[in-house]
């Protein structure tokens, strides 16, 4: 049963006020259900998203084996004994299920995954999970398309891993993986997003030994099984969303503030909205916008963090449409991710794409409402952002890939003001 937004523009002058509260964030939650397949004991997690990746990567566990309950906070118990290998129906649709293959192969020396599907965003590929693995002494077959993965003596050895290209869960599933290594892994060019931290943090809490996670170099001394000894982890709020709302607030809040987040991991997106002239308040959990009447278009180039993310440059091209200028949007992550582009120019706004990575975005132009069809998870917010700034009504179908990642977001934004329908095809 498939579902579409009807979204009614926003009225000239009339804007969204009130509060918006933010999630727990997808990208760290997805870890922590693989990270809890590290422990002998059972592992309990708050502020979990009710989204649908958790909701798939939990049900692909489930069928596993693992037994798991509860959405908001959940709690996971791992068997001594589970079959090692990811169901492939379901791994192929969930990119995200590849990091579990770290702590499967570690803990029982076996595991067998299908190719990750690619998807709209770029072709996905594994090839530095396959290397890094293969580092730590296991050996790879494929097999239908797919790889089956055996540690000799059902155990993974310590390695020294230099990634070629930052991957973030190349890092986490590399990082899981040494964490029941025998010896020493050090991780160099690691990833540097918050989410990699934060599973370090909470893994060292239960046992184990991780440092320099957050930074270039991550080193793993490998021991044994964890336990959370009662602990409950908290799931850390989620920075896209967060800075999700903050391009949305600078085009169509009055006055906007966005709570239960954490700024300090928003700094590039807040520093590129300020230049552009959005008026900013921050706090430490919260962030106020009042929208400005105009905006300068500001030039942005996606980068790792602690850079622009990628994961927010449709949203971007969205809000530069709406800006005052020429702009460019250099897409520096993905080969795949501009696709989105078509269905703005139908809404009005004025696109040129210069090659795979670049776009120049002209601005202001005024957008029409339109029947739009999100491909992927973060250009769908892009178009329910450019469907509230538009004149009239917008229809976006596959609502489902908004839902994979965002919680409820037509509740949360009806309460501030937004009128958006869930329709049921
Ligand atoms: C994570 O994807 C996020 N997903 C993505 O968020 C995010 O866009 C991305 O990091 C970049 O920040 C999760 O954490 C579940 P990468 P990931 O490996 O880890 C290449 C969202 O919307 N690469 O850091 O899959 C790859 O092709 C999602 O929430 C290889 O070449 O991204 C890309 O060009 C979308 N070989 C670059 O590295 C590999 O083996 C960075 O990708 C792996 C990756």
């Amino acid at each position: 049963m498939s579902e579409h937004f009807v979204v009614q523009g926003l009225a000239a002058g009339r804007g969204l006020k009130g509060t918006i509260p933010v999630r727990g964030a997808k990208n760290a939650a997805l870890k922590e259900l693989a990270a809890g397949l590290l422990f002998r004991d059972e592992v309990r997690f708050t502020n979990m998203p009710v989204i649908e990746d958790v909701s798939r990567l939990i049900g692909l566990l489930r069928r596993m084996g693992v037994l798991i309950e509860g959405r908001r906070t959940v709690r996971m118990r791992t068997p001594r004994r589970m079959t090692t290998e990811l169901p492939p129906d379901e791994a192929e649709r969930l990119r995200a299920s590849v990091v579990l293959t770290g702590p499967i192969l570690a803990r029982w020396g076996s595991v067998t995954f299908p190719h990750p599907g690619g998807c709209l965003i770029g072709a996905r590929p594994v090839d530095l999970f396959l290397e890094g693995f293969q580092k730590m002494g296991a050996r790879i077959r494929e097999k239908n398309g797919g790889y089956e993965i055996t540690a000799p003596g059902g155990a993974l050895k310590g390695a020294n891993i230099f990634f070629r290209t930052q991957s973030v869960t190349g890092t986490e599933t590399l990082m899981m993986a040494a964490v029941l290594a025998r010896g020493t892994t050090v991780l160099e060019n690691a990833a540097l997003e918050p989410e990699i931290a934060s599973l370090a943090a909470f893994l060292n809490a239960c046992g184990a030994d991780i440092r320099g996670a957050g930074t270039p170099t991550v080193t793993v001394k490998g021991g044994r099984l964890l336990s959370a000894r009662g602990a409950v982890w908290r799931t850390p709020p989620d920075r896209i969303e967060t800075g999700s709302f903050l391009i949305l607030g600078a085009l169509a809040g009055d006055d906007i503030l966005i709570t239960r987040c954490n700024p300090a991991e928003c700094k590039a997106v807040i520093a590129v909205l300020e230049r552009a002239g959005v008026p900013l308040e921050t706090s430490r959990r919260t962030i106020r916008i009042r929208r400005a009447k105009r905006y300068r278009a500001v030039d942005i180039k996606t980068h790792e963090y602690p850079g622009f993310p990628t994961d927010l440059q449709a949203l971007m091209a969205v809000f530069l449409s709406q800006a005052e200028g020429e702009a460019l949007v250099f897409e520096t992550i993905f080969e795949g991710r501009l696709r989105y582009v078509d269905e703005l120019v139908k809404m009005g706004a004025s696109l040129n794409v210069c090659d795979p990575h670049r776009i120049i975005v002209r601005g202001p132009t005024r957008l029409a409402g339109a029947e739009l069809e999100s491909p992927d998870l973060r250009a769908g917010l892009a178009y329910l952002i450019a469907a509230l700034v538009a004149d009239g009504e917008s229809v976006i179908h596959t609502v489902y890939n908004i839902d994979r990642g965002y919680e409820r977001i037509e509740e949360r934004l009806r309460k501030v003001g937004a009128d958006i329908q869930r329709v049921k095809e």
